[in-house]
């Protein structure tokens, strides 16, 4: 397995990074696959060529995916038959195969026909991206009537469950189309979970019937489009908010089975009981005190609007926000937040003081561990796992709550040793709204440096941990905030090519990642991803 890998890179390497050979095409796979074995010959795909589905009757939304992808990704309208000379097979497996794991797929190419198994319908998709990338990079833009896809055999899964991307839609809202149009990236590069970051300072996103003034009045700003980030200036007295934006149960819906076509598990985040001023502007009586809150424009910070933790009117707003949330979304977790709290007000509200008393608490951090307790016992009782930002450690953690560390290794380290499941997502690695190239010469974003060799060198687990302690890590995932996300090309500018970095470190063996051998397969995949009309930054740079 490892001598077809080594050789595949040779070849590809001997045929110059720059050469558009088939050879290069035929193996720039991102993320690099398990096994792969080249064989003698090719399989043309053209308009003889049928659809063959095997075992799919409780899968009809992928084989849906599967029969719109050929003519978006291939150009090639093909009909779906029972059985055909000339066949492309999708078949899940009627007893699992153990080589390929849950989520995995063999992939065979003869020149023949071609055929992809896999356990359950996730595993399909994935082959399907793999068959997509081993077509000419530019068959897309050219639509040969034939398509060459060169003979190999595959066996493929991932090295990690969490495969994640988050998107911020609070900071900027980004409308549907593009929502699913990161849905396809991801997709394309075989990610599984897309945490939905839904509410935040700068607008709730989210229609929540019980709680109406969310997406009446939270989901408004006044508009600072037309000035840089940290140039908005705060509301002037009746100045109307006009930007903004939220997603209907409908969308959302939408959204989400669109996504599990893809494979896709979509994570709500909800935040608290920080980074709540939007909720305030609707409902200032949940605050501790009676600033004018309202939704935030700009630089925040430090942002003082908190929940109050002493007010049961505010718990039971969190509670039956969250069951419209549970009701909406299938997915086995709900993200809670919790991170960059400032309990300044908490510190001088007497019913936060009080609460503190009467359950005998030692401080603030406590009573936010006993908000996210109860809300964590609510949502338990629903069958769902929370998801909190590595800050909810402080006060203390249920040993149930999934910890997702972003303030470097340390939080996800002390988790994983406490015996807590962990999602790694480093800002130092994973926060791809820093820089990923000389900021003298880049658009402006946040600060940081995450160059493209730095989002390649991640590995989620950390080296500090034991053999045992690493099994609590889920996997990674690449955060992208929007402060400075003004348009979606420009979300998209930071996303790649970092996200394909991600893929190959969340997806293939450790054993095989290369950073050499990674570069050269960079071309062909921007030569797909302009074909398929995505935004991309140029520029390579490695660590400095
Ligand atoms: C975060 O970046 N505040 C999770
Ligand atoms: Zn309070």
């Amino acid at each position: 397995m490892k001598t077809s890998f080594f050789l595949a890179g040779l070849l590809l390497l001997a045929a110059g990074c720059n050469q558009q050979s088939s050879h290069d095409a035929a193996f720039s796979i991102v993320p690099q696959p398990v096994e792969l074995t080249p064989q003698e010959g090719t399989f043309a795909i053209d308009e003889s060529v049928s659809l063959v589905f095997q075992h799919m009757e409780n899968a009809a939304p992928v084989q849906q995916y599967i029969t719109e992808y050929f003519p978006k990704y291939f150009g090639k309208q093909l009909p779906v038959a029972g059985n055909a000379e000339k066949a492309i097979v999708f078949a899940l497996n009627e007893t699992p195969d153990a080589a390929l794991q849950t989520e995995g797929y063999k992939l065979t190419v003869t020149e023949n026909d071609i055929t992809i198994y896999a356990n359950v319908p996730a595993g399909l998709v994935y082959g399907l991206q793999t068959l997509y990338q081993l077509a000419p990079a530019d068959s897309i833009k050219n639509n040969p009537a034939q398509i060459a896809i060169p003979a190999v055999t595959i066996v493929d899964y991932p090295r990690f469950e969490w495969r994640g991307s988050h998107r911020d839609v609070s900071r900027h809202f980004f409308d549907i189309a593009h929502i699913k149009k990161h849905l396809d990236l991801m997709a394309l590069y075989k990610l599984n979970k897309f945490h939905w970051h839904l509410t935040d300072d700068h607008g709730w996103r989210l229609e929540i019937d019980k709680y109406p003034k969310l997406t009446e009045i939270a989901a408004w700003s006044v508009d600072r489009s037309n000035v840089a980030w940290r140039e908005g200036e705060p509301p002037k007295e009746g100045e109307p908010a006009t930007y903004g934006g939220f997603y209907t149960k409908d969308e959302v819906r939408d959204v989400i089975a669109y996504a599990a076509q893809r494979g896709i598990e979509v994570i709500p985040e909800i935040e608290l009981p920080g980074h709540c001023s939007a909720i305030l502007a609707a409902y200032p009586e949940f605050a501790c005190d009676d600033f004018p809150y309202y939704v935030q424009i700009g630089p925040y910070w430090p942002p003082k609007a908190i929940l109050c933790g002493g007010n049961d009117t505010v718990m039971v707003f969190l509670k039956e926000v969250l069951d419209e949330v549970a009701e909406l979304f299938p997915s086995e977790y709900i993200h809670i937040g919790g991170d960059e709290a400032f309990k300044d007000n908490w510190k001088v509200c007497p019913k936060c003081q009080k609460r503190i008393k009467d359950l005998q608490l030692k401080d603030e951090e406590e009573l936010q561990s006993w908000m996210i307790r109860e809300i964590e016992q609510h949502l338990i009782a629903k069958g769902r796992t929370i998801i909190g930002w590595d800050e909810i450690l402080a006060g203390g953690v249920t040993p149930t709550a999934v910890i997702m560390s972003w303030r470097g290794e340390k939080g996800g380290i002390e988790a994983a040793q406490h015996g807590n499941y962990v999602i790694m997502t480093p800002d130092n690695y994973c926060y791809f709204n820093y820089y990923q190239a000389d900021k003298e010469t880049e658009p402006a974003t946040i600060g940081g440096y995450v160059p493209l060799e730095k989002a390649y060198a991640f590995d989620p687990v950390p080296a500090e941990l034991t053999a045992e302690e690493a099994k609590f890590i889920k996997g990674g995932q690449a955060n992208l905030w929007a402060e400075f996300l003004f348009t979606p090309e420009y979300a998209e500018y930071m996303l790649l090519p970092r996200l394909l970095a991600l893929s190959e470190v969340v997806w293939s063996p450790k054993t095989h990642k290369d950073w050499e051998f990674f570069k050269a397969k960079l071309p062909a995949q921007k030569q797909r991803l302009a074909a398929l009309n995505y935004n991309y930054c140029d520029k390579v740079e490695e660590i400095k």
